[in-house]
Formats: C-alpha cells, sequence, structure tokens
C-alpha cells in the first residue's frame, strides 16, 4: 500500500501489555505522527483504558 494512502503511521499491536504501553507512552508525545493502539483482548482494553 502506498505511504501517502495508509491511515496511521505507526500500530503498536500488543499495546495492553507492558512494552506496548511503554511504546504508546514514546509515541504519544511525537507532533504529526498518525499512530493507533491495537489489541484482540476487549477485556484487556477495558482495564487499558482505565
Ligand atoms: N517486559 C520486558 O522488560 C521486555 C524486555 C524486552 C523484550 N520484551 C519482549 O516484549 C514482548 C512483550 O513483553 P511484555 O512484557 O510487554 O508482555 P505482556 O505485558 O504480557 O504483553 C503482551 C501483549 O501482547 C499481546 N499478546 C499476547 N499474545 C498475543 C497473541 N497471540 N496475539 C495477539 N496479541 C497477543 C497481549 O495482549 P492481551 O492483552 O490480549 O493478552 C499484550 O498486549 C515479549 O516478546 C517480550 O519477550 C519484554
Amino acid at each position: 500500500m502506498p505511504k501517502e494512502s495508509r491511515e496511521f503511521d505507526v500500530i503498536v499491536y500488543g499495546a495492553t501489555g507492558y512494552t506496548g504501553r511503554l511504546v504508546a507512552e514514546y509515541l504519544k508525545d511525537k507532533a504529526g505522527l498518525k499512530w493507533a493502539m491495537a489489541g484482540r483482548s476487549l477485556p484487556s482494553w477495558r482495564k487499558c483504558a482505565t
């Protein structure tokens, strides 16, 4: 897929885990970067969101 047509620059898969959270913390301050978090488990996401 061409870079220009991508919705996100980076998607952090497994963002509910220890390492994923560190990566998300790092990325959240990167101005202009389009990024997203993804995961497989809704219960994990509920814990992560609180
Ligand atoms: N912790 C460290 O200090 C450290 C240091 C260096 C390298 N690493 C490496 O980094 C990786 C993650 O470690 P961690 O300590 O961050 O682990 P963790 O806290 O247990 O997190 C694992 C993450 O991966 C997801 N996951 C696990 N199995 C999956 C699967 N089959 N499909 C999709 N998602 C899956 C989990 O999602 P769910 O919530 O859905 O389970 C969770 O978000 C490991 O390979 C580890 O060896 C860790």
